[in-house]
């Protein structure tokens, strides 16, 4: 089978790595990929997003079936603009069309889809510009501290949490007046939860589904989980506070109701689902759905599946996902994501990376790298996640840290502390 992946971060490489590794495999193409997910496969120097260059190679490269890393080409309709194409129709897009890439890019659609299914989820208004004095009111009726998400995407900074009420409604008015462009102008007030949390992933055909490695991820720059918000600088699998129990509760009340849901409303899902949750007094609540793999979660869930993932793939495609078996690795997965000095505010690119070869027992996913002049160098905040397996979290980490020293470029900087909490 002739694979091509959309998108060009670690969670491609991570993806690609394991494809790679498919006996059903015959070739794998990525666009735009990286020069890592260039060590698996071959790229294409096509951005994930140009939907006629991809149906060309498509055609070209004689694809049996794209699946798409990024949320951005599902949100535009990447898998609709395929299905669409009498020319293409034929080949398969892992991935949730427009409207299910909804659960996605819309807060406002995803609370709404929660509340018909008895998802549990965080209490919430939708407001706009026609219901402010609602939204005051409803902020009024909350303790602090106050949650706002803009509805749309929003490049990950779009959800505030404050603990004043009066800086809150002006974060309210001016989210609705443009703040993050037309993605607030519907903006979600949420009640606080307060918990642990951690990302459950599935992949399903539209019908069946199977639950893949669990993971927790590192969100913030700082050690402790202080100061800014970033994609993630770290996850680790398996999640200890994810026990069995929890996670039965986890398939009951939220992944079994979300794909029924999806597939009574008629919605157009196969791929994965992300679950962001949160455990409260030992109960799961969704703060978050998500159309597509975590980054950095893929870096460690490619490492604890051990099914073939192109098998999966198949499975979906022929949506008889039902027939085929996830098993999971039973050894512990960690990443540890190398950033740009300054990340996630301005940074440098261009940076030459040494030491790449001379690490030793861990997988170096490449995520924001670029090849120039026969050096590999830094191209984005999120360079380099370091992935390694162990029998306890502890041996996995010690093994990413200590390559994360090999690893070098000027401005490097990763946290240290990665699973130290669990
Ligand atoms: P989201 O984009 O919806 O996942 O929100 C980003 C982050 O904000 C989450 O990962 C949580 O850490 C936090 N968050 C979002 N919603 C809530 C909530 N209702 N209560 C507490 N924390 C939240
Ligand atoms: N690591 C969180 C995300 O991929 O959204």
């Amino acid at each position: 089978m002739n694979i091509l992946l959309l998108g060009s971060g670690g969670r491609e490489h991570a993806l690609a790595w394991k494809i790679a590794q498919s006996p059903k495999l015959t070739k794998l193409f990525i666009a735009p990929g990286n020069p890592g997910t260039a060590q698996v496969g071959t790229n294409l120097d096509i951005a994930a997003d140009n939907f006629p260059a991809l149906k060309e190679a498509a055609i070209a490269h004689q694809i049996d079936l794209i699946l798409v890393g990024p949320e951005d080409p599902l949100v535009k309709g990447v898998v609709n603009f395929f299905a669409e194409d009498a020319e293409v129709c034929h080949i398969p897009v892992v991935g949730p069309d427009k409207v299910g890439a909804q659960l996605e890019g819309s807060k406002d659609f995803s609370k709404q889809f929660m509340f018909r299914h008895h998802i549990p989820t965080a209490g919430y208004l939708s407001v706009t510009a026609d219901n402010i004095d609602e939204g005051v009111s409803f902020l009024k009726s909350l303790k602090a501290p106050y949650v706002l998400k803009a509805d749309g995407l929003a490049a990950g900074k779009g959800v505030l949490i404050l603990t004043d009420l009066d800086e809150t409604i002006s974060e309210l008015k001016a989210m609705l007046d443009g703040k993050f462009g037309a993605a607030s102008k519907t903006v979600v007030i949420e009640e606080f939860l307060d918990g642990i949390e951690c990302s459950v992933f599935v992949i399903t055909d539209g019908k069946n589904y199977q639950i893949l490695p669990e993971a927790k991820d590192y969100k913030r720059i700082g050690e402790g989980d202080k100061g800014l918000n970033t994609g993630g600088m770290g996850a680790v699998s398996p999640v200890p506070f994810a026990t069995p129990e929890f996670m039965q509760k986890v398939e009951d009340r939220i992944i079994r109701p979300t794909v029924e849901g999806l597939y009574s409303e008629g919605i157009n899902y196969t791929g994965f689902i992300f679950f962001g949750l949160i455990k409260v007094n030992g109960e799961p609540l969704t703060i978050e759905y998500n159309a597509r793999m975590g980054d950095p979660e893929t870096e460690v869930v490619m490492l604890r599946l051990k099914s073939d993932l192109v098998d999966l793939l198949e499975g979906v495609a022929q949506k008889n996902l039902n027939e085929r078996t996830v098993e999971f690795d039973q050894r512990s997965a960690v990443t540890v994501m190398l950033v740009s000095g300054g990340y996630p505010e301005d940074y440098e690119k261009g940076k030459e990376i040494s030491g790449l070869n001379d690490t030793q027992n861990s997988i170096v996913f490449h995520a924001g790298t670029a090849s120039k002049n026969g050096a590999i160098v830094t191209n984005g905040g999120r360079v380099i996640a370091v992935s390694s397996y162990g029998n306890t979290k502890e041996e996995a980490l010690a093994q990413s840290f200590k390559n994360a020293e090999i690893i070098n470029y000027q401005g490097k900087y990763f946290r240290s502390d990665i699973g130290f909490d669990l």
